[in-house]
Order: structure tokens, then sequence, then C-alpha cells
């Protein structure tokens, strides 16, 4: 039974924010339902909101030392969702997932190696590993009857080539919704290892787990296999908090986290948010009841969409993030009539799967941590354009 919490929609002038890159993708439109961002498009942790009212109404914005308790509340948190120990593992603050990539493949690959992707999956990756100067190495996800697995044939092969030097791994995998099994990561961490692959894991989704899943954590099978590895984590999915929030960056290597505050610091990357700060502590100390709520809102969400999608459409399960992986190709359109058609027809904004590398041409992406209404809506959106026919 859903609690009150998260399943209240977001006030609309925060949803305003969006209208820009509404109209630059979509057209526009006061009509356009938006579920394309990754974001709950909800009203946020009761605790953040006021950690974040406090801070401002401080009215002084200078600099803060950052404290300890940032990487104390992350340890405590993974501790009792996820049974993860700090152990003797090092956390450096990153101001976003996206600086922390780039500064991994800065400090661990050369210009012109390979660092590889397993699309489809999140859209930075590929623009972080080309503006610096590295090659795109693809190893798409296969994909089948029962859902999406890693080609780990052809990771070895990729992983052999002496110029590929990294592997960013996503987990959970923002688009297809895969929580990768400890068995799964083990057998990744065995091939990189033996190829001497660093792998930079984007677990920015770690919370995001749908029961029974549960997070395996990239460090946990990396030990025993000595590669070499980074894990990327922070409140800013979890709890909507893009805007304002420091991440953070974990390793069990000495060189690794050294080279990683040393880049830092000749970047000048080091200058705290004093709201992001505020914000991290009171949602890794008083957020998890949210983030419950927010879990069950997803399940019930994705729970609509696998049961009444309008036929030929399918959602593919949805292990971990809040993204639903929508499977459109039994609608026969090809990209640019697909996006036309949801657009135009049924008046959606939802992000094109071929955005996450060509395998997911004839996909869709929908936010589903959104009221439940919304998802009804989409829902009979998708149902009045399918017994419409064509754009
Ligand atoms: C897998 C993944 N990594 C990173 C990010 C973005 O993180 P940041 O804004 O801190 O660069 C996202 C945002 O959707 C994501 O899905």
């Amino acid at each position: 039974m859903l609690k009150s919490g998260p399943n209240i929609a977001l006030p609309s002038t925060a949803q305003a924010v969006d209208a820009a890159s509404l109209g630059r993708h979509f057209g526009g439109g006061d009509d356009l339902l938006s579920l394309w961002i990754a974001e709950p498009y909800l009203a946020l942790a009761p605790p953040v909101v006021s950690a974040l009212q406090d801070r401002a109404g401080l009215g002084w914005y200078g600099h803060e030392t950052r404290p300890e308790s940032l990487a104390n509340g992350f340890w405590a948190w993974m501790q009792a969702r996820h049974g993860w120990d700090r152990g003797e593992l090092h956390t450096v603050v990153s101001p976003s997932v996206g600086t922390s990539i780039g500064v991994l493949i800065d400090q661990v690959t050369e210009p012109g190696d390979g660092v590889i992707i397993q699309p489809p999956v999140f859209t930075d990756f590929k623009p972080l590993v080309t503006s610096n100067e590295r090659r795109v190495v693809r190893n798409p996800l296969v994909v089948g009857d029962d859902g999406y697995g890693f080609d780990l044939d052809g990771l070895e092969v990729a992983a052999a080539d002496p110029s590929a030097t990294a592997l960013i791994l996503c987990n959970p995998h923002n688009p297809v919704g895969r929580v990768w099994t400890a068995g799964e990561l083990a057998l990744v961490a065995e091939i990189c290892a033996r190829h001497d692959v660093f792998v930079i894991a984007d677990e920015i989704h770690a919370d995001l787990v749908l029961e029974p899943h549960s997070f395996t954590p990239f460090g946990t099978v990396a030990t025993p296999s000595g590669v070499r590895w980074a894990a990327l984590h922070g409140p800013i999915k979890t709890f909507g908090l893009a805007g304002v929030c420091d991440t953070l960056v974990i390793s069990d290597g000495d060189d690794v986290v050294g080279g990683f505050e040393s880049t830092s610091s000749r970047f000048h990357l080091t200058r705290n948010n004093v709201f992001g700060l505020a914000a991290a502590d009171a949602a890794y100390i008083r957020g998890s009841e949210w983030v419950d709520e927010l879990l069950d809102l997803t399940a019930t969400n994705a729970a609509l969409l696998r049961d009444q999608l309008p036929d030929p459409m399918r959602l593919v399960e949805l292990q971990g993030t809040y993204l639903a992986w929508l499977d459109f190709r039994d609608l026969g359109m090809d990209v640019p009539e697909l996006a036309a058609w949801l657009a135009e027809s049924a008046r959606l904004a939802l992000s094109p799967g071929h955005w996450f590398g060509r395998e997911g041409a004839g996909f869709t992406r929908m936010t589903v941590a959104v009221p439940t209404q919304q998802i009804e809506d989409a829902i009979a959106r998708l149902d009045q354009a399918v017994a419409g026919g064509g754009s």
C-alpha cells in the first residue's frame, strides 16, 4: 500500500524549468506529457527540502570546509541498505559523475586508447570518451526473449586488444533497467583483470533496485579478481539532487584516489557546494523512508506499464532505475517515424531509444518516478494513438 509521500506531482513552476528543452526536442506545447528526463518528477524528500530551506535561510554562502559527514553518511547508508562495508576503501568527493568519468579516463588511459562501453547505455559515456581523445569501443549488450545480458565473448575480444585500457560499466543499467548479478559482475571483473582493463563502475542508480533484485557493488567482486576499479556514487539520482549535489568516487587503490585528488586539484574541482553538503547529509541520515516509498511507486508504475500497454508495445522487465525501457519495435516504424508519432499523435515526450546507441532503435525510455496518474495518462495517450493509426 502506497503511503502519501512521493506520489505527489512537482509544483508546476518546477515543471516549467523543463520547457526550453521540451521545445527543442519535442516541439513543445502545453499538452505534451514530459516523462523523458532521468529524475524524479515528484515532490522530493521532505527532510532534504527542509535542510535546503534551512541552509538558504542562513543568509551566508561562502566557503565551507567539506565535513567528513558526507562520506560517513554515505557509508552508513550503503551498509544499511546494501550491506556494503567501508573497510579499507577510499572515498573522494567529485562535483558530478560526468566529472569523475572524465577525470578517471584522463588518469587511467592514454590518448588514442580504447574505452569499452556497452550500448544501449547512458548518453554521456560516448562524448566523455571522445572529448578526451580516446576511442569508443562498442561491446553492445545482447537482447533476447528473457531480456538483456552482457556479451562476455565480445568483451573478452575487446579487452584483449592491448590498446583497450578501460571499461565503463553501468549498474543498474540506464536505459535497459538491468541490475547485474554478482555472478555476471564477477565474470566482467575476471575478463578485465586478465587483460588489465580498468573498470569505471557508474553505480549512481544503486539505490533504485526493485525486489526481488539486489545491488552488488562492483568493489565486492573486484577485490577477489584483482582488477583495478573505481565506483561512482552519490545521492543525485536517488533523491533528485543533480542540480545541487556532490558525488563520490570509491576505490581500493591509493594510486587511483591519489591520482584523482591530484587531477582534481590541478583543475580546481575541489570547490564545495554548500547546498549539496546540506542536502546530502539530510538525504543519507533522514531520507530512507522517502526512498522506500519511491521504490514502491516505481514498482507500481512499472506493473501498470507491464499489464496495460496496448499491443504490440511491451515493457522490458524493470529491475532497477526508475527508467522504463519500452519495446516499440513491433509497431514497425523507423526512428524518425516513431519519434514523430510519439510527440505528435501520443503527445508524449519520451527519450528515443537510439539516443543511447543504434541498438536502442525501436525502443523508448520513459521515466516512471512520477505520480501514478501520469502513467495512466501516458497509457491512455498510447491507446488512443494506436487506435488512431500512424503519424
Ligand atoms: C548512469 C548515469 N550516470 C551519470 C548520470 C549523470 O550524472 P551527473 O549529472 O552527475 O554527471 C546519469 C544521469 O541520468 C546516469 O543515468
